[in-house]
């Protein structure tokens, strides 16, 4: 029987509590597609930080890189939000995807069909049905820049950060986003903001070159502020979206709304191999933490990119997404709770998931 090795990484907030019903369903769908799931814990982020000083103690790389796969929770809090920037919670999270080089973070925005509907945005502007893959570059830009504090000519206090990024840094994150729109419908949106900046104007010549090798995907351009406004305008006209680290957290952040909820939302972050890091797009929410009403489907779901892009396991990954989907048709957390089904707890979420498995 296949053993697979995943390092928790719990983290902060509600992070404890979503990677919990994540471990439940894993364990349930271990059980029923006959494999078996070894968990070791390690710490990163505040939690981190107050046990050990450090957001990413040493160890922790290592028991990740020892793994078949990672799954982490969310990090960061109010606790920790006045220390320097590199002593906070959120560069733990930068140095272990910079450590394992994970530089592509796949963010697929998609309606299950009982929440089609419930989403902000008109559903006649939907149509029912939304499924974007958005292909985040994740070890580079203006996150791994370098950055300071100065004074500006006139003697103010200043601050500065820097967005770079190289050909092949480029090349890389295209062909990812290349190579998955071959799966789907062979459409590539470029996202960037080449009417101002440099770095985006290399993204954008880089981004053609290497759309030559792949003759059959329409390619086009966005700028930000245009993708953003037409992410609401017509979701429809996407498919693949690719962007640099900064764009694509914020426009996943947008996607997520579209799709229900952020609390829906899964993560794979990709190295060069099979090891992966799998996390819901969303943050620790100190806002609902420890309160038992935190959505735990995003986690749940990063467990099923986790079944599928590291460990091999589609038809498992297949059975945790249909799980999800009829249970969406009774049970709700209250972040897309509706008049028609239960309102249920974070621990109950988990519970109904399980049970359709
Ligand atoms: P957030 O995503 O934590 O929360 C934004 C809003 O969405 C909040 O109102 C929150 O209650 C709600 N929300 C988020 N996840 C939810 C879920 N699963 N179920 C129901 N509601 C949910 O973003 P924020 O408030 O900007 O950031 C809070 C902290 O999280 C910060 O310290 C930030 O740096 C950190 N953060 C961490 C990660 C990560 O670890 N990957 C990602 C984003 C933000
Ligand atoms: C995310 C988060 C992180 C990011 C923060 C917490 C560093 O917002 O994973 O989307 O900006 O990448
Ligand atoms: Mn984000």
């Amino acid at each position: 029987m296949k053993n697979y090795k995943i390092t928790l990484l719990k983290g902060d907030g509600i992070g404890p509590e979503i990677v919990d019903e994540a471990v439940k369903v894993l364990n349930k769908t271990a059980e029923k597609f006959n494999f078996t799931v070894e968990y070791d814990e390690a710490l990163m982020g505040g939690c981190a930080i107050d046990a050990t000083g450090s957001p990413l103690p040493q160890e922790t790389i290592d028991k990740c890189k020892a793994s078949d796969s990672v799954l982490l929770g969310a990090v960061g809090g109010p606790k920790w939000d006045t220390l320097p920037g590199s002593q906070r919670p959120e560069a733990g999270l930068l140095g272990i995807r910079g450590a394992l080089g994970l530089f592509a973070n796949l963010r697929p925005s998609v309606i299950f069909e009982p929440l089609q509907g419930d989403s902000p945005i008109k559903d006649e502007i939907i149509g029912g049905q939304l499924d974007i893959m958005i292909v985040r570059e994740l070890t580079g830009g203006i996150y791994f820049g370098k950055r300071g504090r100065c004074d500006d000519e006139k003697g103010n206090p200043a601050a500065w950060d820097t967005e770079m990024y190289s050909v092949p840094e480029v090349e890389r994150i295209a062909r990812v986003a290349f190579d998955m729109a071959m799966k789907r419908n062979k459409k590539v949106t470029s996202v960037d903001k080449a009417n101002v900046l440099e770095s985006s104007r290399l993204w954008r010549e880089t981004v053609i070159k290497v759309s030559k090798d792949y003759p059959e995907v329409e390619l086009n351009h966005l700028y930000v502020d245009n993708c953003a406004m037409q992410l609401v305008r017509n979701p429809r006209q996407f498919d693949v979206i690719v962007t640099s680290n900064i764009f694509g957290d914020i426009l996943s952040d947008e996607a997520s709304m579209i799709a229900g909820s952020i609390g829906m939302l899964a993560s794979a972050s990709l190295a060069e191999g099979t090891l992966g890091l799998y996390e819901p797009i969303h943050g620790s929410a100190p806002d609902i933490a420890g309160q038992g009403i935190a959505n735990p489907l995003a986690t749940i779901l990063s467990v099923a990119m986790m079944l599928r892009y590291s460990l091999n396991e589609p038809e498992a990954a297949d059975a945790i997404e249909n799980a999800v989907n009829e249970t969406l048709k009774k049970y709700r957390t209250p972040d897309i709770a509706s008049a028609d089904t239960k309102q249920v707890s974070c621990s109950e979420m988990g519970d109904m998931v399980c049970s359709e498995i």
